[in-house]
């Protein structure tokens, strides 16, 4: 049943990431709001995850579906303002079982925000963490919102799953 993508964002940057990934693997891509195949049906999973707040979106997914992640190969990749690094790490470790962290590979892409395609409390929340934040990019980024969209970026994870698909029979 070779693989699939599933993710969950709110404002288009985890979508975009995801269908890219799509285009580049032919991998079928669901948007875990609607319903949609259990992770179960594949070979492996590719989860793509915005970060709100610390948080991953996907994590009450993740946790709901998590035997059956934890039974195939998993490739996460988020989608964040902060750069890949230690700070993303963490929030992945903070946000996700354990297991599922020991078992999955994890790809930290940047995201998206426009400020006006946000709501007047959520713009609210931003500046107040703005002012709040002691990292002069991320506040910055926080008050006047930004784009590091980068087509360029899934390189390595669709490499990853061209691999995926070589090493698992019937995956191709
Ligand atoms: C309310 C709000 C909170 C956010 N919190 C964080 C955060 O804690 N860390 C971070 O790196 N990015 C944060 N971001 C930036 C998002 O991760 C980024 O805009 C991402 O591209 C959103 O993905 P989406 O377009 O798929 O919803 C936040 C954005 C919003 C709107």
């Amino acid at each position: 049943m070779k693989g699939a993508i599933f993710y969950s964002g709110q404002y288009g940057s985890t979508a975009q990431y995801a269908n890219w990934i799509s285009e580049a693997t032919g991998l079928p891509v669901f948007d875990i709001r609607h319903s949609g195949p259990d992770p179960s049906e594949f070979d492996f999973v590719v989860l793509g995850s915005s970060v709100i707040i610390y948080k991953l979106t996907i994590r009450k997914w993740a946790e709901k579906h998590l035997s059956g992640l934890l039974n195939r190969p998993v490739l996460l990749h988020t989608v964040s303002g902060a750069p890949p690094g230690p700070k993303v790490d963490g929030w992945v470790r903070g946000c996700l079982p354990e297991s599922l962290v020991a078992h999955m590979e994890h790809f930290a892409f940047r995201g998206r925000l426009d400020l006006k395609t946000v709501g007047w409390f959520t713009r609210m929340v931003l500046k107040v963490g703005a002012m709040a934040n002691k990292d002069p990019e991320a506040s910055n980024d926080e008050f006047n919102g930004f784009d590091y969209m980068d087509k360029s970026a899934i390189d390595p994870l669709v490499a990853r799953i061209e691999r995926l698909k070589e090493l698992l029979p019937g995956a191709a």
